[in-house]
């Protein structure tokens, strides 16, 4: 699960490299951005970010890019601008843009990580601060935190014909971890499983730790141990392409110790609690959208 920053970067556009932007500057910002400004394919001066309080800026400013309060600041700067704010604050940054008398009049790429709202709502927002609708190509991608250490899981879409930015936006991602694009009406499916995943991922290594810790295991090293155990069942099964079943399997004995803790988390319900709180998480992600 390692990241793909030792990759040799393709631009298209016969190499030109675009410069880049973040509207927001929060976790999702610093997972993406960070990775992309430590794998060296952008000098400080090509990437800006902006947010209104300067409270995730400090961050930014560390790394020596470009900051300011200013979003238009940003999108001026920046041939692709990645939307990292929250979805419920997107209209009030498209109505304080609108307010500044912000009318677009070149090409610009807007990359979407807003949970739930469509393409086609992303777009029609931002037709309101564009001379012509036509100079808009907006891509959406759902990452997830886990791309700050290089071992992201992105799912990326786009509308229509490919717009010229979709290569780059996906091999940028990829220096995250990996990236695969979907058709947009998976795209609420995807975010509840991969891009809230981790957080479910992390109260499993919580649980599993305090298991150990009833038993006596030190808690730092239940969570080492539990956190490496799930690295390594989840590398198992992108490695050996195998059913997870069948590994699962492997480590059941017969009589055993495993199928006897497999039988509790049965009797627990373990497998309904996920499948229902991804449907939660589908259900909330359609809210956000409308
Ligand atoms: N976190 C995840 O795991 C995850 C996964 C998939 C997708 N996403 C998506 O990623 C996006 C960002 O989430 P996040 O977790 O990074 O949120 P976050 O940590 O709360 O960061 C949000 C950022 O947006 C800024 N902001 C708020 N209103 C703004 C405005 N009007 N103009 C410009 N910036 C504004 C905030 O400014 P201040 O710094 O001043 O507070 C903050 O820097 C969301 O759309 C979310 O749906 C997140």
């Amino acid at each position: 699960m390692a990241g793909n920053a030792e990759v040799t970067f393709q631009w298209t556009d016969g190499g030109r490299v675009p410069t880049i932007g973040f509207i927001g500057a929060g976790n999702m910002a610093k997972a993406i951005g960070s990775r992309i400004f430590k794998s060296g394919i952008l000098g400080k001066q090509a990437i800006m970010v902006s947010a209104p309080s300067d409270r995730n800026l400090g961050y930014w400013q560390k790394l020596g890019v470009l900051t300011t309060n200013d979003n238009l600041q940003v999108i001026n700067h920046s041939e692709i601008v990645f939307i990292a704010v929250k979805p419920q604050y997107f209209d009030d940054m498209i109505r304080d843009l609108k307010n500044a008398g912000t009318k677009l009049t070149a090409n610009k790429c807007f990359v979407s990580f807003m949970v739930g709202k469509t393409i086609r709502i992303v777009k029609q927002k931002l037709a309101e601060i564009t001379s012509d609708v036509s100079l808009l190509e907006v891509i959406k991608v759902m990452p997830n935190t886990p791309a700050m250490s290089g071992a992201g899981c992105t799912v990326i879409c786009h509308e229509g014909k490919k717009g010229e930015q979709f290569e780059n936006v996906s091999n940028m991602m990829k220096l995250t971890g990996i990236c695969e694009e979907i058709p947009e009406s998976l795209m609420n499916a995807c975010g509840a499983l991969s891009g809230s995943g981790p957080a479910y991922l992390y109260m499993v290594i919580e649980a599993l730790a305090d298991g150990g810790v009833k038993q006596g295991i030190p808690r730092a090293l239940a969570y080492r141990l539990a956190a490496q155990t799930m690295v390594g069942a989840g590398k198992m099964v992108l490695d050996s392409g195998l059913h997870p079943g069948v590994l699962k399997d492997e480590v059941c004995s017969p009589g055993g110790t495993t199928i006897t803790a497999v039988h509790q988390l049965e009797k627990s319900g373990v497998r309904a609690a996920f499948i229902d709180a991804i449907q939660a998480a589908v259900e909330r992600s359609n809210q956000l959208g409308s």
